[in-house]
């Protein structure tokens, strides 16, 4: 029997479905909004589809403010994090040479690729927090953070292990040493709330391809009011200009918002799908898919009698994650291909990701595989 959230999402018809810290099953509203909102427009109108074509830009970032507790003119899509993550660098006043960027070796691999090639373009230096430090720990992040920090890059939710961070208390942090902050969301936006004003941090970047059920393609970077009027981005275009429409080859200037950070043309596609996507999960609501999601993984854990639970036990420090190592994963991973149960490996075991549309007998499929190895 499914039920009527259940009945909103296309679910792949084998198999129990539990990737969505990778891809989010896809909408049916979204499905239809890709034809209301893109493609018909395009066919009845050709150049005149641009008016709509760009509210859906408009209703990508306000569906984003709602979600998250921002204000639409705060977000600029973007294609995604390594992307806005080199944008937001590179528009910023530069600080002296030798200073640090501040991440951690269990941050997202391309995160990291970005901080080190801008680091060696513009003369400052990757400081990592070390993989065995506990993220947790403000102690370990106020140690870090000394005076010659110029920015700090903090992931919300681990992707391997799904290690949630205190962002409210890493930020205060972060104010008081004068240090700016940079927030990956990907693997926290959908599943876990997040309240921006609370957060107060400088950037929070993001995509909608995980647990927002968006598809690729459309990520997307949030500035706080106080620091964009400092951004000039280097990747500019018309969509940054504060009157696009100007066509003054001279005279340039920057948006007042976030846009400023648009570039050229702007792609609309993948943005018309996730604007109907996460439209469609913030009507659900975070908190109740969050408490869906960790009922689903308490009750996996309290069953399965093989493997060590890598995620915190705690639901106060896990995002939507559960990853459990086995004495051999790779057997491991192929009993659960047999069985049709959709999972991937990473360095902390396999991992598995209940969504909303996942049920208890999902959870129980799982576990009884798990026991069976
Ligand atoms: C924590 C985290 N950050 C970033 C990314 C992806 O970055 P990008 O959008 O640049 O591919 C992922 C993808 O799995 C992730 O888990």
């Amino acid at each position: 029997m499914t039920t009527d959230i259940q009945e909103r999402f296309y679910q792949p018809e084998q198999g129990v479905y539990l990737l969505n810290h990778s891809v989010g099953c896809l909408p049916r509203s979204a499905s239809d909004a890709f034809v209301n909102h893109f493609l018909e427009p395009w066919k009845q109108q050709g150049s005149n589809a641009w008016g709509q074509w760009l509210d859906n830009l408009t209703r990508f970032n306000g569906a984003l403010a709602n979600l998250l507790n921002g204000e639409t003119q705060q977000f600029c899509p973007q294609t995604n994090l390594s992307s806005a993550l080199t944008k937001i660098v590179g528009s910023l006043p530069l600080p002296p040479a030798g200073h640090h960027i501040l991440l951690s070796e269990r941050d997202f691999p391309s995160m990291g690729f970005v901080i080190q090639t801008l680091c060696q373009r513009f003369g400052l230096k990757p400081r990592f927090i070390p993989h065995e430090a506990d993220l947790t720990d403000l102690n370990c992040w106020d140690d870090m953070l000394s005076d010659d920090t110029w920015l700090a890059f903090i992931t919300h939710v681990q992707s391997n292990d799904s290690l949630r961070l205190p962002v409210a208390e890493i930020t205060e942090l972060t104010h008081r040493k004068s240090v700016i902050s940079v927030v990956d969301i990907a693997q926290s936006a959908g599943v876990v709330p997040i309240d921006l004003k609370t957060w107060q941090a400088d950037f929070v970047i993001g995509s909608s391809v995980k647990w927002l059920c968006g598809g690729p393609g459309s990520g997307y970077l949030w500035a706080s009011d106080h620091i964009i009027e400092h951004c000039q981005p280097m990747d500019v275009g018309w969509f940054s200009h504060q009157n696009p429409m100007e066509f003054d080859i001279h005279h340039f200037d920057y948006g007042e918002d976030a846009g400023r950070f648009a570039g050229g043309t702007p792609s609309i596609m993948p943005f018309t799908v996730s604007a109907e996507s996460i439209r469609t999960l913030d009507g659900i609501g975070t908190e109740a898919i969050f408490q869906h999601n960790q009922k689903l993984i308490n009750r996996i854990i309290a069953q399965i009698r093989q493997g060590e639970i890598r995620s915190p036990l705690q639901e106060d420090r896990r995002g939507g994650t559960l990853a459990i190592s086995f004495k051999n994963n790779q057997k491991a991973m192929a009993a659960m291909n047999n069985a049709s149960i959709v999972c991937d490996q990473r360095s902390e075991g396999l991992r598995f990701s209940p969504h909303i549309y996942n049920t208890e007998e999902d959870a129980d499929q799982l576990v009884e595989v798990i026991n069976r190895l």
